[in-house]
């Protein structure tokens, strides 16, 4: 798509298509991969924004292990966060710090989470995955950010995630590729124990291997 000739960056053009679907749940539409053959058996808001059931699985694995802090790279418009801190106001403690990269896309995002009454879980950073500080230790890491840079990401906050702590890397599909590759090259490398879940896109749900009882 064009705008005064210019090319329209991707998460621009899915802003826009998820801004005039208003909230509307389509069919999965990723390709279907040897893990995952069924992906119209899922549903999704739009291209970017998790898979439906990913959203739903987010806030469960919230309400279960009880996080104190969850930390996402990748907030796009912010659906993601929105689930996370769901489950952290049904716990009734927690805060989520969430990063966006593209200054539109945040403000975009920070617009949703204030009229969405769960602001006071959410910390809503306009920066880098690979300069952003979060203090202390961490719940739960999610990294959702561009897939060729998750590998650096997980290494970068890995000393920050606690020994139980859940990794959780988005986009992880064997079509997909790289995260996958990058999720393996790491439990290879014996940092991280690794479970591939077989959904459209992909969700590598993994632990450090070091200090576990
Ligand atoms: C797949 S979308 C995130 C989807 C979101 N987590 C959800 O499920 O609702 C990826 C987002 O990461 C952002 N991004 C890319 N590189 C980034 C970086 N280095 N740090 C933070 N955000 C980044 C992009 O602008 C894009 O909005």
């Amino acid at each position: 798509m064009a705008l005064f000739g210019k090319k329209l960056k991707q998460e621009h053009k899915v802003m826009r298509q998820a801004e005039r679907a208003k909230g509307a749940l389509l069919t999965e539409y990723h390709r279907a991969t040897p893990e995952c053959p069924h992906p119209e058996r899922w549903s999704m808001y739009d291209s970017m924004t998790a898979e439906a059931e990913v959203l739903e699985f987010l806030r469960t694995l919230v309400t279960t292990v009880k996080p104190d802090r969850v930390v996402e790279t990748g907030s796009f418009l912010g659906v993601s966060t929105l689930w996370l801190a769901e489950g952290l106001k049904q716990n009734g403690f927690g805060r989520i710090v969430s990063c966006e990269y593209d200054p539109v896309v945040f403000r975009k995002a920070k617009e949703t989470i204030a009229a969405s009454g769960l602001e006071a879980w959410i910390e809503l950073r306009n920066e880098s995955s690979l300069e952003m500080q979060v203090d202390g230790m961490i719940d739960i890491f999610f990294s959702d950010s561009d897939m060729p840079i998750r590998e650096q990401e997980i290494r970068r906050f890995l000393p920050q995630i606690k020994p139980h702590g859940i990794i959780l890397m988005h986009d992880a599909s064997s079509h997909l590729k790289v995260v996958r590759e990058a999720a393996l090259k790491m439990e290879a490398e014996g940092l991280i124990s690794v479970i591939l879940l077989p959904t459209p896109r992909g969700l590598v749900i993994a632990q450090k291997r070091t200090g576990r009882l």
